[in-house]
């Protein structure tokens, strides 16, 4: 669906959303901003949907940045404009009530690696390569990445990743908990799709509610966060799919969950 800058496909409760301009190595413009606002806007539609796997088309790249021709005329106005509307955008993928994974396989700069720090996994394919490269470009990150990266993966080696500008392999990306996995090409579609099925057995609820405290973690207090968590583990215990997971396991069987 969608035209040609987004290919959206659904497997049973799997949907794979691929970023699809791959002569531009998957850059994104302005105009692949609004289809991946109603692509997202679609996933929230459809319930049956459990679990977003986000990827780019071909074997070279995931997202190779922002489009840096339409970048050449982006000036005081328009960068304020479009970066807000990306931050938006991006943090409406942040917040789907189901989780994601970033199907990494390969160059994965700038908005591309703010856009995997949106989902809720990342997976890497070994011949990844992750930066925030603005600064060679006279800018800086402007859809989260001076926000999310330090907050990932800590403020010293954040700091290295955008003041120089340099990009870091798959592996080290791996050392530093940027990616939750590594694989090799041929394997990085099965090793998402595997983590996804074993989210989509999972109660709907409990996944909603544990990202949701997670991403809590990261703002905020303490004391605000702990009183988020206990909340939404109250809530959780007035749902279907508690009383059968408990029942289940006492019982010795496994459980069917409703999502309710
Ligand atoms: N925006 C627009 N076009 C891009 C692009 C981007 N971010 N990244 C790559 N492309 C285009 C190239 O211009 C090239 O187009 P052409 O075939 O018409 O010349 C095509 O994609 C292939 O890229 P190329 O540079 O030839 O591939 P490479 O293997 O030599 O290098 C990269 C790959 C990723 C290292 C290099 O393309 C690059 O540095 N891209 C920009 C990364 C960046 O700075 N992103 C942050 C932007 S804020």
């Amino acid at each position: 669906m969608f035209d040609k800058n987004l290919l959206l496909e659904k497997d049973r409760s799997i949907a794979v959303l691929t970023v699809n301009r791959p002569d531009r190595l998957n850059a994104i413009d302005n105009a692949t901003v609004e289809d991946l606002d109603s692509a997202l806007a679609r996933i929230e539609a459809d319930k049956d949907i459990r679990v977003l796997i986000l990827t780019g088309a071909g074997d070279k790249a995931f997202v190779a940045g922002a489009d840096i021709q339409e970048l050449s005329e982006r000036d005081r106005v328009s960068g304020r404009r479009d970066t807000r509307r990306r931050q938006e955008v991006y943090t409406r993928l942040e917040q789907l009530e189901i989780p994601s994974i970033a199907a990494i396989n390969g160059f994965a700069l700038g908005t591309g690696l703010e856009l995997a720090m949106v989902c809720t996994f990342r997976i890497a394919s070994t011949t990844a390569q992750l930066g925030q490269p603005e600064v060679k470009l006279g800018i800086i990150p402007g859809a989260g990445g001076t926000q999310r990266l330090p907050r990932l993966i800590g403020q010293g080696p954040a700091l290295e990743m955008i003041l120089t500008g340099e990009p870091i392999s798959a592996e080290r990306a791996l050392q530093i908990g940027l990616v939750n996995r590594v694989v090799p090409p041929d394997r990085l579609l099965e090793e998402c799709r595997s983590l996804a099925q074993n989210l989509a057995s999972r109660p709907r609820l409990a996944l909603q509610y544990g990202k949701e405290a997670v991403l809590r973690a990261g703002e905020g207090s303490l004391t605000e966060g702990l009183a988020h968590e206990s909340y939404l583990h109250a809530l959780a215990c007035a749902s279907d799919d508690k009383r059968e997971g408990v029942t289940a396991f006492l019982k010795k069987r496994a459980p069917r969950f409703t999502g309710r």
